[in-house]
């Protein structure tokens, strides 16, 4: 009996050794066809999920924190917990004219107005990067310090939106406070409000402003559902205003065009309903962005994602219902933006057929040489979230006229960039100020060029301006503007086209450092 058994025994291990031998080359198999198959990258491959995220890049995690740290210095109103020891209060009375409360919100860049267009894109980009993001940002500490910057912004907009058809668009006059040179806590010129209303329209800012409330209603779901429900009904009716009353504010309000011109209002719409859809999941938004492809969307047609055109970010944000959302896999009007969203990732990498010229010697996308870096790292910051929405669903490659590259060849080119932005370039030298042992001292920023016990009125601050001194105060995490194309800099005050920062070049660079933070690439927050 114990024999035979035995025998049997053996038996049965041979056989069951056959059997997963053949499961394993049968595995094998499907897995290698399957890979094949989605050559081209509308199928799910086989293949690891990412997990939470992984160890933490310090290199990644220091530049972040001093990133989120612009946005402290950046400030306006009464400073709560102020961790800038030359800011202080300012603005306390700002929309007092108009009976109130603007104090809040974020001065632009080196100057003092709050100009609402770039401003509402900033918070869309903060929002969309906690997002996406948040569990990289807490592993690393700075989702609260994030969460922060943002609500100081949206508590501004739901001020400046004090009924449905009427948003206060900017505080201050740029022609006031351009030819002053002063801190913001001294400020000295009047500080008059601009606003668009039923009669002077300005789509494009209201549907920005209405992108920004929507996504931080996201953000602010759980921990505070109150809040949340406000900025949701906000961002509702601000994009009915900006749907039904048309027009552009550059053409309503022409001063507008020397400083934040806007070129069209049709990628707000889209990328505010997007945004809608996503925090609301009431069809009649997603309706609207297909319905309204074809009319704003350039299908086919890969562009830069700025504060000026948001078509190439909501091409990657709707193609993120097409990754996830199972039920959404049918819709034709998803799979154009998604296409497109394909053709902008074919553009950014370096060996794709397509690949974009826009690209210094040392592989850093430059488009324009004012502002240079907010293409490189609003480009890199849509790679690397494309790759892990790749990543996350299991589809390992994307064709790009035939040739075949890995998901993570565009995690790579993001890497390249913000390498670039760190000092991996040949001038040697951080465009993140106090980052690495080179970075610019010289800052075009009224804030940081001002010592913070000086007294000046508007025009004797221009004794720091002229100074040939680095700047008193280091404005600690301030992207400036970078590199021209042939890879020169110059570390001067007057240098507005290169040494100027902005917030919303810093939101899409702490977008960019919070998918690169952890090894790991998987996104856990916005399911
Ligand atoms: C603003 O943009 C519009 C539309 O593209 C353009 O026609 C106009 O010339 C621009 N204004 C300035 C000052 O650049
Ligand atoms: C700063 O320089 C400009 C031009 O170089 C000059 O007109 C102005 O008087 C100077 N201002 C101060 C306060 O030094
Ligand atoms: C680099 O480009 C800038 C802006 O186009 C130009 O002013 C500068 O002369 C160029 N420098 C060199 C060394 O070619």
């Amino acid at each position: 009996m114990g024999e035979k058994s035995k025998s049997r025994g053996c038996f049965g291990w041979f056989i069951a050794l056959i059997v997963l031998a053949a499961v394993v080359l049968a595995v094998v198999y499907m897995v290698k066809s399957k890979m094949n198959k989605s050559d081209d990258d509308d199928q799910g491959g086989a293949g690891p999920v990412p997990g939470p995220p992984g160890a933490i890049d310090k290199k990644y995690a220091d530049a972040l924190k001093l990133a989120l740290q612009f946005f402290d210095i950046q400030k306006s109103g009464k400073l709560v917990n102020n961790k800038i020891p030359w800011r202080g209060d300012s603005g306390l009375k700002d929309g007092s004219e108009a009976n109130l409360d603007l104090s809040k919100g974020l001065y632009d860049a080196g100057d003092h107005i709050k100009f609402g267009f770039p401003m509402a894109f900033t918070a869309t980009v903060l929002s969309w990067s906690i997002l996406e993001y948040a569990d990289q940002m807490d592993a690393v500490n700075l989702l609260d310090p994030a969460k922060e910057s943002l609500r100081w912004t949206t508590d501004y907009f739901v001020e400046a939106h004090p009924s449905d058809n009427v948003l206060y668009v900017q505080v201050g006059d740029p022609e006031v406070d351009h030819p002053c040179w002063e801190r913001p806590e001294t400020m000295t010129g009047k500080r008059p409000l601009v606003k668009i209303d039923a009669e002077t329209p300005g789509t494009e800012v209201a549907a920005e402003t209405a992108a920004a409330m929507a996504s931080a209603s996201l953000v602010f779901k759980e921990s505070d559902p109150k809040y949340s429900a406000t900025l949701l009904r906000h961002a509702k009716q601000l994009f009915d205003f900006a749907d039904k009353k048309r027009g552009s504010y550059s053409v309503s309000i022409p001063e507008v065009q020397k400083f934040y011109n806007s070129t069209g209002y049709g990628d707000e719409l889209l990328w505010a309903a997007s945004w809608l859809y996503h925090a609301t999941e009431d069809n009649t938004y997603l309706e609207y962005v297909t319905k309204h492809g074809n009319e704003f969307a350039r299908f086919g047609n890969p562009t830069w994602f700025s504060w000026d055109d948001k078509l190439a970010g909501t091409q990657v944000l709707l193609s993120r219902l097409l990754f996830f959302k199972k039920d959404l896999s049918g819709s034709k009007g998803l799979a154009s933006y998604r296409g497109t969203a394909k053709a902008v990732m074919c553009g950014l990498l370096p060996k794709s057929p397509t690949a974009t010229a826009s690209r210094s010697k040392s592989g850093l996308v430059i488009v324009s040489d004012w502002n240079s870096l907010q293409q490189s790292v609003s480009a890199a910051f849509l790679a690397s979230l494309f790759s892990d929405y790749m990543l996350t669903s299991r589809i390992h490659k994307i064709s790009c006229n035939g040739k075949i590259f890995k998901a993570t060849e565009l995690r790579d080119f993001a890497k390249i960039q913000a390498d670039y932005i760190l000092g991996k370039n040949p001038m040697g030298m951080s465009f993140v100020v106090g980052y690495g042992d080179k970075y610019p001292e010289y800052i075009h920023h009224r804030g940081a060029s001002i010592p913070a016990d000086a007294t000046t009125g508007c025009l004797d601050g221009f004794k720091y301006f002229n100074s040939t001194k680095r700047n008193p105060n280091v404005a600690y995490g301030a992207l400036v503007g970078g590199p021209y194309l042939n890879e020169t800099f110059s570390d001067v005050r007057t240098n507005v086209r290169q040494n100027e920062p902005t917030t919303y070049n810093n939101a899409l660079l702490v977008g960019l450092l919070s998918s690169l933070v952890t090894t790991s690439s998987a996104l856990q927050s916005l399911k």
